[in-house]
C-alpha cells in the first residue's frame, strides 16, 4: 500500500528539520561550518582521502559511508535515514512513444522524457476536456499531447520566440498557444482542464499546485529549479509542512539541482568540479583586490560555462566588466594555488550537505502533494524518468476530486 503523501512528507521531514541547520549552512569557504563542528564531524571529513572524496562526490555519501572507517556514528545514522526518506515509488505506467514523425524536432532525452510523461498522464488525459501545459517551451509536450489523446491542449509559455517556434511545429493540431507569464496572470482552470507542467520553474510549480486545488483540477507536475522564486524564502503549502517549519531560502533550495552521479547530464563531474574550484580562485581574487563580493557573485556577467576555461580567461572578464586592471601572472598563480587548497576542504566539508540535497528536492514535491491531498486531490510522489534522462525526475500526479460540474 504506497504512503499518503502527507503520511511520505512526515517521514521526510522528521529526517530534514532537524538537519535544517546543515541545509541553510552552505560551505562558502574552508572555516568548518558550525553545524558540522558542533557534531563532531569536521575531522572525518577533512581525513579522507582523495580517492574517497571522488567517490563519495560521484556516488553520494550515503551510499559509501557504510564502507568508510571512522565514519561518526550520528554522520552514519543522518545519511542512511536521508536516503531511506528520500526514496520515492517508481511510477508503474508504460511509457507511450508517439509516432516518430511528431517527434521529429524533438532532442533525444526530451523524446524519453516526453514518451514516460505521455504514458503516466494517460488515465488523466482520457477525462480532461483540455490539456494546459503550463512553461510550454517549444510545445513539444503540448502538440503530442494533444495529438495522442486527441484532445485540445493550450500552451502557456512567457517567451515569445518559444510561443512562435511552438505554434509552429504544431499547425495543423489542436494545440494552441499564448505568450503569458503565469505567475503575474490570474491562473484560473475548470474542472475538467488537465493541468501539465514537465520541468516548470521553482514558484511556477507552487502557483500551478494552487490553482489546480482551487479549480479543483487534475494536475501532473515535473518540478525543477525550485531556488527560482520571487522572494528570498519559500513558504510550505501544506498544513504539515507549514506545522514542521519547512521554510527554506533560495540558496537552500539551489541545493535541490545537485545530483550525485558519475557523469554529469551536461558535462563530467571531474569537469564540474574543476570549473567551482575555478569560480572558487576568482572569488579570492576579487577579494584581494579589495571587493566585496558574496558568493555566487563573481560570475555576475560572465556566462558559467566559461568558468571551464580557468581562472585566466574568468579574471580577465571579471576585471575587464569592473573596469579594474587586469590580473599580473603572479597573482593568477597565487590564487590558483589558494583556491586548490581551500577547495580540496571545502569539498570535504560540503558532503553533508550535498547527501540531503534529494531529501530536500523530495520533501518540497511532497510539501505540494500533501497540500492537494489536504485540499481533497488523490495526489502521489513518484518517479517517472531515469535520472540519465533527467535527474529533476518526480512528478506528482493529482487527481480532483470529482464536482458536480464534472459528473456525469
Ligand atoms: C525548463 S523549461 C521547460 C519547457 C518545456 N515544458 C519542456 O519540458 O521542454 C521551462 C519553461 O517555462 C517557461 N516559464 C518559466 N516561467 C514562466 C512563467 N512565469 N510563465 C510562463 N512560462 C514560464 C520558461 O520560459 C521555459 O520555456
Amino acid at each position: 500500500m504506497p504512503l499518503l503523501a502527507a503520511q511520505a512528507l512526515e517521514r521526510a521531514l522528521s529526517v530534514l528539520v532537524p538537519a535544517l541547520d546543515i541545509v541553510e549552512g552552505r560551505v562558502d569557504d574552508d572555516t568548518p561550518p558550525a553545524w558540522c563542528e558542533a557534531r563532531g564531524w569536521t575531522g572525518f571529513l577533512l581525513s579522507l582521502s582523495d580517492d574517497d572524496l571522488a567517490r563519495c562526490e560521484s556516488a553520494g555519501l550515503s551510499a559509501c559511508i557504510g564502507d568508510l572507517a571512522g565514519a561518526p556514528p550520528s554522520l552514519t545514522e543522518l545519511a542512511l535515514a536521508a536516503a531511506e526518506a528520500a526514496r520515492l515509488p517508481r511510477h508503474a505506467a508504460l511509457p507511450l512513444a508517439p509516432p516518430a514523425d511528431q517527434l521529429q524536432s524533438v532532442p533525444a532525452r526530451k523524446r524519453l522524457q516526453l514518451e514516460s510523461l505521455l504514458g503516466a498522464v494517460a488515465p488523466m488525459a482520457a477525462r480532461a476536456r483540455r490539456i494546459v501545459d503550463v512553461g510550454a517551451g517549444r510545445g513539444h509536450f503540448t502538440r503530442i499531447a494533444a495529438e495522442s489523446f486527441d484532445v485540445d491542449a493550450l500552451g502557456i509559455e512567457r517567451e515569445p520566440a518559444r510561443v512562435s517556434a511552438a505554434a509552429a511545429l504544431a499547425e495543423g493540431t489542436r494545440a494552441l498557444f499564448v505568450a503569458s507569464d503565469a505567475l503575474r496572470e490570474d491562473l484560473a482552470f475548470a474542472p475538467d482542464d488537465l493541468l501539465v507542467g514537465l520541468h516548470a520553474c521553482g514558484e511556477l510549480g507552487d502557483r500551478m499546485v494552487l490553482s489546480a486545488a482551487n479549480a479543483p483540477c487534475d494536475l501532473v507536475l515535473v518540478s525543477c529549479c525550485l531556488q527560482k522564486i520571487g522572494g528570498p524564502a519559500r513558504a510550505p503549502l501544506s498544513q504539515v509542512g507549514a506545522r514542521a517549519g519547512l521554510v527554506l531560502r533560495r540558496e537552500a533550495l539551489g541545493l535541490t539541482n545537485l545530483t550525485a552521479r558519475p557523469v554529469g547530464v551536461e558535462s563530467s563531474l571531474e569537469d564540474m568540479l574543476s570549473a567551482r574550484g575555478h569560480r572558487h580562485a576568482l572569488l579570492r581574487l576579487l577579494r584581494a583586490r579589495g571587493l566585496d563580493v558574496s558568493p555566487g557573485e563573481e560570475m555576475r556577467g560572465i556566462n558559467r560555462r566559461r568558468a571551464r576555461f580557468g581562472l585566466g580567461e574568468l579574471a580577465a572578464r571579471a576585471l575587464s566588466l569592473r573596469g579594474m586592471a587586469p590580473a599580473t601572472e603572479a597573482e593568477i598563480r597565487e590564487h590558483e594555488r589558494a583556491a586548490h587548497l581551500a577547495f580540496s576542504r571545502m569539498r570535504r566539508l560540503s558532503l553533508p550537505r550535498s547527501m540531503l540535497a534529494r531529501l530536500t528536492e523530495v520533501a518540497v514535491v511532497l510539501d505540494r502533494a500533501a497540500a492537494l491531498e489536504e485540499r481533497g486531490h488523490e495526489a502521489q510522489a513518484a518517479i517517472v524518468f531515469d535520472p540519465d534522462v533527467s535527474p529533476r525526475n518526480i512528478a506528482i500526479l493529482a487527481r480532483a476530486p470529482v464536482t458536480r460540474a464534472m459528473a456525469p
